[in-house]
């Protein structure tokens, strides 16, 4: 556009584009029911620009014509939906995610990993685990906690986008995604790339070792994990959902962990609302309320 200061206004309109695809206030809220239903998101107005760029990439993807086809088929079942349904979960969910972000929970980590070292096997969920970096930064926590000697220390990392788990199983990172990582750790624990892996690091094998990725809806109603987590990370991920669901998996998270276990949030999020079956100890870490009618007693042997 072309603005003359003090004289006329030369200037043809903006181009806007024709969107691909119309999606109306209907498909919209068909969207929204149906991503809270299978994956607990629950999406407001202000995504639906965000919500258009993504699905239109899987309707590019599968041929369809319009949201509303695209919609009905998802929902029309059979095995083409079913796989569907994996790339509209996959495109719907939000993976931001970092090497020790919240780097105040590393040291409180170490700390509870300290005071379980004489233990034969140390069990850790990492249940929001997007491309890797989190339960990666846990194993190395605990590396640094028992001086290179963690192999009692075991990661269970899972995650419902089946994409975020393919990049952290690859355990490939742009070298930019560890710029801000302390130095020593990235020479400690991570391998440079060269020649056509210029530019890229990789995690060193026996930090991966210690982590098992896993595809787990939190929303399932039977999660294929057995009781006997010392620590349970879930971070960033309540946050998309909403209070009944938030309580629901707090209920379930309670008896997974051991006595003493711990429970590490986002930072902006608070359970107030489920003081009976977690107490805040400060900096967004929990330990199970030890009134709650759901608590684990004893502990059975682990996974
Ligand atoms: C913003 S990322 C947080 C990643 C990491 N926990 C952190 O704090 O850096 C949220 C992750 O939760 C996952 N997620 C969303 N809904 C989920 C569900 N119902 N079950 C399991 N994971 C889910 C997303 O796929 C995404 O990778």
């Amino acid at each position: 556009m072309n603005l003359q200061q003090g004289g006329a206004v030369h200037a043809h309109p903006p181009t806007i584009a024709a969107p691909e695809y119309a999606m109306s206030g209907q498909d919209f809220d068909r969207v929204c029911e149906m991503i809270r239903r299978h994956a607990g998101i629950a999406l407001n107005p202000s995504k639906k620009s965000m919500v258009y760029s993504r699905l239109a990439r899987r309707l590019r993807a599968t041929g369809m014509r319009s949201f509303t086809e695209y919609l009905d088929a998802l929902e029309g079942g059979g095995p083409r939906a079913d796989e569907e349904w994996q790339g509209f979960v996959n495109a719907l969910t939000t993976n931001l995610t970092s090497f020790f972000r919240e780097a105040h929970h590393f040291p409180i980590l170490a700390e509870h990993l300290q005071r379980l070292r004489a233990r034969e096997r140390i069990n850790i969920w990492c249940c929001a685990a997007s491309t890797g970096e989190e339960p990666y930064s846990i194993a190395m926590t605990a590396q640094e906690a028992f001086a290179g000697a963690a192999r009692s220390v075991r990661i269970l990392a899972t995650d419902i986008d089946t994409a975020v788990l393919a990049t952290a199983r690859s355990a490939s990172y742009r070298d930019e995604q560890v710029a801000r990582v302390d130095g020593d750790r990235v020479r400690r624990f991570f391998l440079r790339g060269s020649g056509a892996n210029e530019g890229w690091v990789r995690v060193r094998p026996e930090v991966c070792g210690m982590v098992t990725f896993r595809q787990l809806n939190l929303l399932d109603t039977a999660w294929p994990l057995r009781p006997g987590f010392d620590a349970i990370f879930c971070r960033n991920v309540m946050i998309y959902f909403d209070k009944p669901t938030q309580y629901g998996l707090l209920r379930r998270f309670a008896p997974l962990l051991n006595p003493g276990g711990l429970l590490f949030v986002g930072h902006s999020e608070n359970f107030a609302q489920a003081r009976d079956v977690f107490q805040l100890l400060g900096k967004t870490v929990y330990e199970v309320n030890p009134g709650a009618a759901c608590r684990l007693t004893s502990r059975p042997g682990n996974a």
